[in-house]
């Protein structure tokens, strides 16, 4: 497939394109607070199916579905317990997705044959338009190849998967930074399937959250799988803040570099300042001030551009498991694949 076409979001006339494109079975990146979207009318199932396809995602792997308004997505599920009723009161629209068992309106290729659809109201202005003007629900999961980075900007997107969808509505950089909070829904309450935009704090303000259960076997969400958002250089999670490892951390490096004569090529993705040292290659800082709403809007741009320097390794150092900090938190212990920098993973590096 030639190029995507690329429109800017804040001309009206081209979100009414993307709609159109979107009516007629077309698949459109947009941008939502959160991440980009890879969009197509939830209800045309040969639509949906070449969402899978352009993002090499695996059939198992069930969408979100974006809707403008409580009362469309209640039209998605089956039934919509008390809990689910308050949480969309509070926390839409924003990064807030709802996991409730699907009504019959829902392909079952939406869901990858799941009884539960996961729905969330998006708060950006395009992204509602957008579904607005379509008058249908769209799936979307994020717009990047399965498994890798998120997108945060439409030229993320282009990289990804540009020739392998209809167009691109380019609204700038996400808010947001960091994908939505994703809860399922019982009649007693919720269970977190993945931390995001929405603090975990805030959602227990108003329910009660049970503990993530991952059960053997399949997993709940793919967010749940080892290695996701993983960039393609090798990442590692520092065990505490660089300025408290530093000493062992430079042995084990120094030891590397020895082994592997020289090329061990290192990035920094820091919390709020970069390590002053010679052997560093190249870094990038989430947030000077400690800002992790600042830290998650940067994240997935960072780790982009340490990924495009040939580098060997990239250390990215750990932040505040907190508030949004546990959403940055998840997608850098993804990204690792589970590794930690520790004097096992040196020997074998
Ligand atoms: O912020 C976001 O959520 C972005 C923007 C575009 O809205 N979307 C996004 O979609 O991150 P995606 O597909 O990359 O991640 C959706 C997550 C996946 O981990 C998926 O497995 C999970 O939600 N999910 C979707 N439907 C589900 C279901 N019925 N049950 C459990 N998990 C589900
Ligand atoms: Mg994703």
């Amino acid at each position: 497939m030639a190029p995507p076409r690329v429109l800017l979001a804040d001309d009206p006339k081209n979100v009414e394109t993307a709609a159109l494109v979107m009516r007629d079975g077309g698949i459109v990146a947009f941008p939502t607070e959160t991440v980009y979207g890879l969009g197509a009318d939830a209800l045309n199932e040969k639509a949906v199916l070449k969402i899978f396809e352009a993002k090499k995602r695996p059939s198992f792997d069930p969408l979100i579905v974006h809707v403008t308004s409580p009362e469309q997505a209640c039209k998605l599920w089956s039934e919509v317990p008390e809990v689910a009723k308050k949480l969309m009161k509070k926390f839409w629209p924003g990064p807030l997705t709802l996991v409730l068992p699907k009504s019959d309106v829902v392909p079952d290729v939406v869901t990858s044959g799941l009884p539960t659809v996961a729905v969330r109201m998006p708060k950006s202005e395009v992204a509602q338009s957008l579904i607005r003007l379509l008058g249908k629900p769209v799936a979307a999961p994020s717009a990047n190849v399965f498994g890798y980075t998120s997108p945060t900007s439409a030229a993320h997107v282009i990289e990804d998967v540009g020739d392998r969808i209809d167009l691109v509505l380019d609204g700038g950089e996400c808010r947001v930074g960091v994908e939505s909070t994703v809860l399922r829904i019982d009649n007693d309450g919720a269970v977190i399937l993945r931390p995001g935009g929405v603090p975990l704090e805030d959602i227990k303000k108003i329910i009660r959250v049970k503990s993530v259960e991952s059960e053997a076997g399949r997993p709940e969400a793919p967010g749940q799988l080892e290695s996701h958002y993983a960039p393609y250089t090798p990442l590692v999670l520092l065990p505490e803040p660089f300025s408290k490892c530093a000493v062992g951390m430079e042995k084990s490096l120094e030891a590397c570099r020895e082994r592997r004569e020289g090329s061990c090529r290192t990035g920094f993705l820091a919390f709020r300042k970069k390590p002053d040292v010679a052997w560093l290659e190249s870094g990038f800082v989430l947030s000077e001030k400690g800002d992790l709403r600042e830290a998650a809007s940067n994240l997935f741009q960072a780790m982009r551009k340490l990924d495009k320097m040939h580098l060997d390794l990239i250390l990215a150092e750990p932040v505040p498991d907190e508030g949004l900090g546990a959403a940055i938190m998840d997608r850098l212990r993804k990204a690792s694949g589970g590794k930690n920098a520790n004097a096992a993973f040196f020997e074998n590096f």
